[in-house]
């Protein structure tokens, strides 16, 4: 399906385009893939002894049977009546970073925006909400939009650890709420969690009192996990169609285990933020043009950062390596923005995610008493103005020696999101190696984790460390 295919226009970071300073030479570029090659050579390698598991999981048809069995027993509310009791009404999903920011961008991208507003009918799933943080006004007035409905809400709590305190709070509120409300059976109707398939305690929970469970795969880390019952299972019962998602991820797959860099888009993404990190340009803004796709970048900067900022090489020294993922969006953003973008410091690579087909356009109309200035908007498109901005902001930023990647998707929908997932993650894993570091840990993150423990009184962790004493 070649009109299918995401593809990468990267004449902008040459120095043909913004100048011998700012840009890369076709001949440093030509200098940088041997290491590159070698490198994707490894991954494959590597592999085959069982790392690197999300590569893994656009095949993985178990996985999928398993997501679509847990739809099927969920989308509709229980009854004591045969034949199935009416459509669920509201999912809420519970979770945190990895655990919640790929269920949003697939949301984001595939289903109409406003879907939590439409009429049941025109909805293909339940409304969705994600709820990633602890936040008591936010979750405090969604439990009470809810309550009148809440035999109709399911809740999905995702946490690979099942230890997380966000998630882990989260949950203890909604459980005992299912309790009081509709009695212990509740639990095991309305919820769903998805946790390590076989330790922590949200798994010990879940045998003890009998919930309905999905698995996150071993070896599959929460921001790489959005391919996996973490991500599937909201975007499924939602009305997202899993199987295309899962085959526009395998035609990448097909893609990023090519060593020569011209063919494989993760490898030359990797090589060029890559080469740009070590001349100084550490600041990597993604800037779609879609509001289909503005969750999508921030996945994209969790997953950049949580993997690749470190102190430590794959050798275990010290080391301080990452490049800043920062997240803009088209158009928006050009008036917040790209004044600093064109004329403060040049240590960024702007990378536009842009859309050829949007699925649907709305025309501006020709109209009697137009003043003559606005003329020239009559009888173009909304999606002809977004992407002339687009490029517009591109030919601006290049004026001033801004290199400038472009993602192009030839139409929004489940098999370029798919592609596009797993270019990224792919792209980290290569990235990582190329920093030698591990992409796949975060040990910076479990420090402020024992802090929050030690305020909580965690049993066993109160013991204040020296920081905390100080308030
Ligand atoms: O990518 C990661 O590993 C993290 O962002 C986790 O997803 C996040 O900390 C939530 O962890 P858990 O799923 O264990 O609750």
């Amino acid at each position: 399906m070649p009109d299918q295919i995401i593809r990468i226009d990267y004449a902008h970071v040459l120095t043909t385009a913004v100048g011998p300073a700012h840009g890369l030479l076709p001949a440093e570029i030509e200098r940088a893939r041997p290491p590159v090659e070698q490198l994707v050579q490894r991954i494959e390698q590597e592999r085959k002894q069982g790392r690197h598991r999300y590569r893994d999981l656009p095949a993985d048809a178990d996985m999928l049977r398993t997501v679509k069995a847990a739809v099927r027993r969920h989308k509709r509310c229980p009854t004591p009546s045969r034949g199935g009791g009416p459509a669920v009404e509201n999912l809420v999903v519970l979770g945190i970073g990895g655990s919640a920011l790929g269920n949003l961008a697939l949301h984001t991208a595939l289903n109409p925006p406003f879907h939590n507003l439409l009429p049941p009918r025109q909805r293909r799933g339940p409304r969705l909400f994600v709820m990633d943080n602890v936040d008591p006004v936010q979750f405090g007035n969604l439990l009470a939009l809810l309550s009148p409905q809440l035999r109709r809400t399911k809740f999905n709590v995702i946490s690979k650890s099942g230890e997380t305190a966000e998630t882990a709070a989260q949950f203890l509120i909604v459980r005992d709420l299912l309790r009081k409300r509709l009695g212990p059976k509740a639990l095991a109707a309305q919820l769903v969690v998805t946790t390590d398939p076989q330790t922590g305690t949200l798994r010990e929970l879940a045998a003890r009192e009998g919930y309905d469970t999905l698995p996150v795969p071993p070896g599959v880390g929460g921001r790489f996990s959005v391919l996996s019952a973490v991500g599937l299972f909201s975007a499924a019962m939602c009305g997202i169609n899993v199987d295309r998602l899962l085959a526009g991820a395998a035609a990448m797959n097909q893609r990023v285990p090519t060593p020569d860099v011209s063919k494989n888009p993760a490898a030359l993404l990797a090589l060029l933020l890559h080469a740009f990190y070590v001349r100084g340009k550490r600041l990597h803004v993604m800037m779609p043009y879609s509001f289909q796709l503005k969750d999508l970048a921030d996945w994209y900067r969790q997953l950049w950062a949580e993997s690749l900022g470190k102190c430590r090489d794959l050798d275990g020294r010290p080391t301080v390596v990452g490049p800043t993922p920062i997240k803009a969006l088209g158009a928006t953003d050009q008036h917040s923005q790209v004044q600093l973008y064109r004329e403060g410091p040049n240590d960024k690579v702007f990378i536009f995610l842009e859309v050829q087909r949007f699925a649907r356009d709305v025309k501006i109309p020709r109209g009697r008493g137009t003043p003559l200035a606005l003329q020239y908007l009559q009888g173009a498109t909304l999606g002809k103005l977004l992407n002339a901005e687009k490029r517009a902001t591109e030919l601006a930023l290049v004026a001033s020696q801004r290199p400038c990647l472009t993602i192009r998707f030839p139409a929004v929908n489940e098999h370029t999101v798919g592609q596009f997932i797993l270019l990224w993650e792919a792209a980290t894993t290569i990235m990582g190696y190329l920093l030698h570091i591990d992409p796949y840990d975060q040990p910076a993150v479990q420090l402020g984790k024992e802090y929050t423990y030690a305020l909580m009184g965690k049993p066993g962790c109160e013991s204040p460390a020296g920081p905390l004493k100080h308030p």
